[in-house]
């Protein structure tokens, strides 16, 4: 089946959405999902979205600015986070006035809270004076990106926004390079369908699944980066992978950083509250690569918390909150927290581990959405990306708890905007020749090929291979392994069988075209973390601890088409405004 639209977004994610409702109405605009749109990941996002309104009078958005800088270990470019740390307060009052209901203080005010990384100078009449946490974070109890996501659903809704629920994205059709659409399964019959576009943006989101423990959602699986890359086009910064450091042990599930935000305090085996050592100025509130280093490093000196399955897990203490603010202010992770471990938090201290949680890398864009060719500059007619799935790049080696949320506002907002102005000349080009053929054929094949390996078993094996070797500290040798081991992974890609060979929900299928993209993105995280060889942000070499500016604060492009089958690696400046780079200290 054929379909016709101006504008096709692929994920209904808050970017996807945003930018959805900025498509004027009279254009035809289809949102493709791979779930129903209000089960889309950000719906997991719970502790906040960043901006520096009027509520601390001496909050500013020039700290918001530094603070993302800083944060990001100087890869951030600036004049992206210029744009978005400026455009914060607008966005907020905005979503406000869209109808999604934050969190109030008592005088009625949007609520804010503190959260890592955010500072302020303790003397807001001297810049260089120690920086304290400040409450930046405008939140709706621990559900922001849930309340987010259903306002954005419904000014979709009201903006006739036609919605392709459960369609699984399988091609992007990129001739001449100009962008003409797009091809997706229905997953309900497998049906194939074509969607041809004058616009296409990718919402896509992450790929936390390609770790073991992850705070991602099971559709976070790197599809649209994935056809990117497979489309001859670049990534950028793939080594730069989060760890949020508290995940539930041995499940990931998100425990916001909302809870520290409100007093919480990491505790290891002795009860001491650690981070003070690691970040002594900000203690539990530093940025996350620096709190997710600091629980490893108490794990591997023995002042972990041994499980019960052998793992060894911290304390994440919040008894001394009280009832009040644990069942007001963060009633859904201490639900979480009694549910799936069985602790009562407001009695017992909730067992944690860091967690597989945001991807600082992705699709380049400029700060319009546009697609990057390649690193000069130059942009795929019609392609459009924002949210987890590009980079922009607004985040750097390390992204700040709570400007997720604000990016994919801000730059989803840019996107729409941008492609409606595109619109306005646009012409429907019709495509060399039938795309769906190709998909076809694709798929027959998958579901003919014959071997003794299992798509569930491949992917395991990835994933926790992909926590050991290539996670929050690196090495030479263990990426070196990793290496060789997708390499292998690959290889054993071509012998699976697809056992399910029905039609109707055919997750089998889905799962094993998921995992190729999967071996994809794991390629390129992995082969970016052994090209650089410095320590910056979020990439941790044991090698090569330090940062090194001189050599290194340049942006990684990735190609899949080097020789031997292996990927090619070129460079692109950091764009460089008002900040220098500084030792980054809490
Ligand atoms: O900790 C959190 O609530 C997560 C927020 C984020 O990733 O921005």
């Amino acid at each position: 089946m054929i379909h016709k639209f101006d504008v096709v977004i692929v994920g209904a994610g808050g970017a996807g959405l945003r930018a959805a409702v900025e498509i004027p109405k009279g254009y035809s605009c289809a949102v493709i999902s791979k779930v129903f749109p209000t089960r889309s990941h950000t719906g997991t996002a719970q502790g906040g979205v960043c901006a520096a309104l009027s509520n601390e009078e001496d909050d500013s958005w020039l700290n918001h600015a530094f603070d993302t800088v800083k944060g990001s270990d100087y890869l951030g470019d600036q004049d992206a986070i210029e744009i978005m740390c400026q455009d914060a307060p607008r966005a907020i009052i905005e979503l406000e006035h869209m109808g999604m209901p934050f969190s109030r203080t008592k005088e009625g005010k949007i609520a804010q809270r503190k959260f890592g990384g955010h500072t302020k100078p303790e003397d807001p009449n001297d810049p260089n004076s120690r920086r304290l946490p400040v409450q930046r974070a405008c939140y709706s109890a621990d559900r922001t990106g849930h309340v987010m996501l259903q306002t954005l659903y419904e000014n979709c809704i009201k903006n006739n926004v036609n919605f392709f629920s459960e369609y699984y994205l399988t091609d992007l059709i990129i001739e001449d390079g100009t962008c003409k659409g797009l091809i997706a399964l229905d997953m309900a019959t497998s049906e194939i369908h074509t969607f041809h576009a004058k616009a296409v943006m990718f919402a896509t989101g992450g790929y936390g699944r390609v770790y073991r423990i992850t705070s991602n959602a099971h559709v976070g699986t790197g599809d649209g980066c994935a056809l990117v890359y497979q489309a001859g086009l670049p990534l950028e910064d793939m080594e730069f992978y989060q760890f949020h450091p508290t995940g539930l042990w041995r499940l990931g599930i998100l425990v916001s950083e909302a809870a520290r935000g409100e007093g919480g305090i990491l505790r290891n085996s002795a009860n001491e509250p650690f981070m003070e050592v690691y970040a002594p100025t900000v203690k539990d509130l530093a940025p996350r690569d620096m709190v997710s280093r600091a629980i490893i490093s108490e794990i591997r000196a023995g002042r972990g918390i041994l499980g019960s399955d052998g793992t060894y897990y911290i304390n994440l203490d919040l008894t001394h909150l009280g009832k009040k603010v644990i069942d007001e202010k963060i009633p859904e992770i201490t639900g979480f927290a009694r549910t799936y471990l069985g602790v009562e938090p407001t009695k017992e201290s909730v067992p944690i581990q860091p967690t597989a949680h945001y991807a600082m890398g992705g699709i380049p864009t400029n700060y319009d959405t546009e697609v990057l060719y390649d690193n000069k500059g130059k942009t795929v007619t019609g392609f459009y990306a924002a949210g987890e799935c590009a980079c922009v790049s607004v985040h750097g080696g390390n992204r700040l708890g709570t400007n997720s949320l604000l990016d994919i506002v801000v730059f989803g907002r840019r996107g729409g905007k941008k492609i409606a102005e595109f619109l306005e000349t646009a012409k429907q080009i019709d495509f060399n020749s039938d795309p769906s053929e190709k998909t076809k054929e694709k798929l027959t094949n998958l579901l003919s090929q014959s071997g003794n390996e299992k798509t569930a078993v491949i992917r395991r094996e990835l994933q926790q291979n992909m926590m050991d070797k290539c996670g929050i500290f690196r090495n030479e040798t263990d990426l070196t392994e990793m290496k060789q081991l997708i390499m292998q992974y690959k290889e054993r890609y071509n012998n699976i069988t697809v056992q399910d060979k029905s039609s109707v929900f055919n997750t089998d299928l889905v799962e094993t075209i998921e995992l190729a993209n999967m071996l994809d993105i794991a390629e390129s995280i992995n082969d970016g973390a052994l090209n650089r060889k410095e320590s910056r942000g979020a990439h941790m070499r044991e090698d090569f601890p330090k940062r090194e500016d001189e050599k290194w604060m340049k942006h990684t492009f990735i190609w899949k088409d080097g020789s031997g089958g292996n990927p090619r690696i070129d460079y692109k400046p950091v764009i460089k405004t008002r900040f220098e780079p500084m030792e980054r200290k809490y």
